[in-house]
């Protein structure tokens, strides 16, 4: 579908679930994102699950969202169960506005919900020339390290940086894959990759059926569930959201909002050592880049390179919507 007409489509459909034009586009413009980044995962594929949640005024369509000044730096957003997108915009922003102002953001948001690709407001901030951390915790999907249940969400972490060229955006789940990537798999008959996720019996399994009522695999083992628990406690304790293992999954948990936190950290990179930040960060790229490559590699690319380049692809075609996806668009549309 063209880009246009699967935006206007898509505002029309957050419109006529109550969304103000503005959050509509807004929401629209970040699903169409991420098909064009290639994260699926987090696009079309989630359209039904928010129009739900909205529906079951579990998101709340119009939210009364506040911004408490703590100092100068230090911001914290009430968002009032917004849907996740609107929310981070704002959380995002206003860390950028807070580093402007002395160099350093510092911004909590609670009660959000899903708000897809940390990248989305990493890039913002790094297109205004600041470093960025962003986080935010989700349902459980990962199983404590030594514990058998799951508790941690996939809990993304995202750092970036701005280089003079491509931003550096390093934007992970703390998990072996996003869940999201399960869920469209699961969706779409498709299996999952091996190793990735364990059966509820602690077997490992590519269905994707099995996986979301097994676990998930954190990255290396105990430091990739360490990981997790960082965030849970960054963007669920400290933001004063949901935490231990307390965030409803948007899918299946219909028995209130997700109250997500998240956190996002701008920080102005010139502030240590001036304009000749840019000059270094670009040594330092050159000086990895050239290093001698590992058999069956022609090249060395930072986080962020691989995705933008995808996105540039993209950018000029069409967007290819699975034929079950279309139809609850359709469904979607037609309310
Ligand atoms: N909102 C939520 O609750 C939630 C939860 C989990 C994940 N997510 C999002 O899902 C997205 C995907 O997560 P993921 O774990 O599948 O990420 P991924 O595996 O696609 O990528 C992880 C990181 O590795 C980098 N990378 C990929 N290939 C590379 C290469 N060849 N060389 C160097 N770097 C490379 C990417 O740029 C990225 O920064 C993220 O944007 C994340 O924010 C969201």
């Amino acid at each position: 579908m063209k880009k246009n007409l699967l935006k206007s489509k898509l505002q029309k459909i957050f419109i006529k679930h109550q969304l103000s034009i503005k959050h509509s586009g807004i929401c629209a413009d970040y699903l169409i994102k991420a098909e064009l980044m290639g994260a699926q995962s987090h696009g079309l594929v989630r359209l039904k699950m928010y129009c739900d949640r909205i529906k079951k005024k579990l998101i709340n369509p119009k939210p009364k969202i506040k911004i408490k000044k703590i100092s100068s730096s230090i911001s914290y957003v009430n968002a009032d169960n917004s849907i996740g997108f609107v929310a981070a915009e704002i959380g995002i922003n206003q860390a950028i506005k807070n580093a402007k102002k002395t160099g350093i953001g510092l911004v909590a948001v609670k009660k959000s919900g899903h708000y897809g690709l940390s990248s989305f407001y990493a890039e913002l901030a790094v297109k205004k020339n600041f470093m960025v951390f962003c986080f935010t915790n989700a349902p459980p999907a990962l199983a404590p390290h030594g514990g058998k249940k799951t508790l941690f969400g996939t809990n993304p972490i995202c750092f970036g940086a701005p280089t003079g060229k491509i931003p550096f955006i390093l934007d992970t789940s703390v998990s072996m894959i996003n869940r999201g990537k399960i869920r469209r798999a699961h969706k779409l008959n498709l299996k999952i990759p091996f190793g990735v996720a364990l059966d509820k019996f602690g077997k490992i399994t590519t269905s994707a059926k099995e996986a979301l009522l097994g676990s998930q695999l954190p990255i290396a083992s105990f430091k990739g569930s360490g990981l997790a628990w960082m965030v849970d406690i960054l963007s669920g304790v400290l933001t004063g959201s949901s935490h231990g293992g307390k965030v409803k999954d948007p899918f299946d948990d219909f028995s209130g909002p997700q109250n997500i936190g998240h956190l996002f950290i701008t920080i102005n990179p010139k502030i240590f050592i001036g304009k000749n930040y840019i000059r270094e960060i670009k040594k330092n790229i050159k000086i990895i880049k050239r290093l001698p490559k590992a058999k069956g590699f022609s090249s060395i690319l930072y986080p962020g390179e691989r995705k933008s380049k995808i996105y540039k692809k993209n950018l000029n075609k069409d967007i290819f919507i699975p034929s079950k996806v279309l139809k609850e668009m359709d469904q979607l549309d037609a309310i």
